[in-house]
C-alpha cells in the first residue's frame, strides 16, 4: 500500500477483544491520512463487536484459536507489520512475543498509570473517586500496563458525572489521541532510555 507521496506505508495489525471503537478510529484515520500506515489485519481473541466494524470496513480480520499465543506469535511472524497496536486487548502478552517485538508494540489504557492498571480502570477510577484521571498511551514491555509512558492527557472529572459520561470522555480522548501518536511512533525519531521514553 502506497501513500499519496508515493512512499510505502508502514503496515500495522490490531488487536482488540471488545467493542472496536478504537480499532475503527484507527481505520478512519488510517483512510483520511491522519495516521499515515494501513491496517493490515484485526486480530481478536474471541467474538466481539470489533469483528463487525472489521467487515463493514472491509478489513480483513482472525480470531485467535487455542493455544492463543504460539497462534498469535505464528501469525504476527506471516503478517510481519510494522507495529503491533494494542486497543482494548485484554491478555497479557507472554514475554517471548514480547521479546521478538520489542518496542514494537503500542498500548492504551483508560487511566493515568500507574494509576488503575489491569481490568475496568475506568470504573476502578470513578469509584475510588479522584478528580483526575485520563488515559497513557505506552510501550509493551513484559509487565501488565507498565512499559515506558509515551503520552498522557488528563481530564477533570465533574462531579455531575454519571459513569457512562465518564467512559464516553475518555474514548473521545483516546479516539482523538491515539491514531495521532502511532502516527508519530511510525513517522518520528525516539528512543527509550531506562523507563523514560523521549522523542529525539
Ligand atoms: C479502551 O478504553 C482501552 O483504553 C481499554 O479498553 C477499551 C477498549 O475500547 N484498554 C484497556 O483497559 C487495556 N488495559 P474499544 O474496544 O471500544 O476500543
Amino acid at each position: 500500500m502506497h501513500g499519496v507521496s508515493g512512499r510505502k506505508l508502514p503496515g500495522i495489525v490490531v488487536l482488540a477483544s471488545g467493542n472496536g471503537s478504537n480499532f475503527q478510529r484507527i481505520v478512519e484515520a488510517s483512510r483520511q491520512g491522519i495516521l499515515r500506515a494501513y491496517v493490515k489485519m484485526l486480530i481478536v481473541d474471541k467474538d466481539c463487536y470489533a469483528v463487525e466494524r472489521a467487515k463493514r470496513l472491509g478489513i480483513p480480520f482472525k480470531k485467535l484459536e487455542k493455544p492463543w499465543r504460539e497462534n498469535l506469535k505464528k501469525l504476527l511472524g506471516e503478517i510481519k507489520p510494522d507495529f503491533v497496536v494494542l486497543a482494548g486487548f485484554m491478555r497479557i502478552l507472554p514475554p517471548d512475543i514480547v521479546k521478538e517485538w520489542a518496542n514494537k508494540i503500542v498500548n492504551i489504557h483508560p487511566s493515568l498509570l500507574p494509576s488503575f492498571p489491569g481490568k475496568d480502570a475506568i470504573k476502578q477510577t470513578y469509584e475510588y473517586g479522584v478528580k483526575v484521571t485520563g488515559i497513557t498511551i505506552h510501550i509493551v514491555d513484559e509487565g501488565v500496563d507498565t512499559g515506558p509512558i509515551v503520552f498522557q492527557r488528563a481530564i477533570e472529572i465533574d462531579q455531575s458525572w454519571d459513569l457512562e459520561t465518564l467512559e464516553s470522555k475518555i474514548h473521545e480522548i483516546e479516539h482523538e489521541n491515539y491514531p495521532k501518536v502511532i502516527d508519530r511512533l511510525l513517522h518520528e525519531k525516539w528512543r527509550i532510555e531506562g523507563r523514560k521514553f523521549e522523542w529525539i
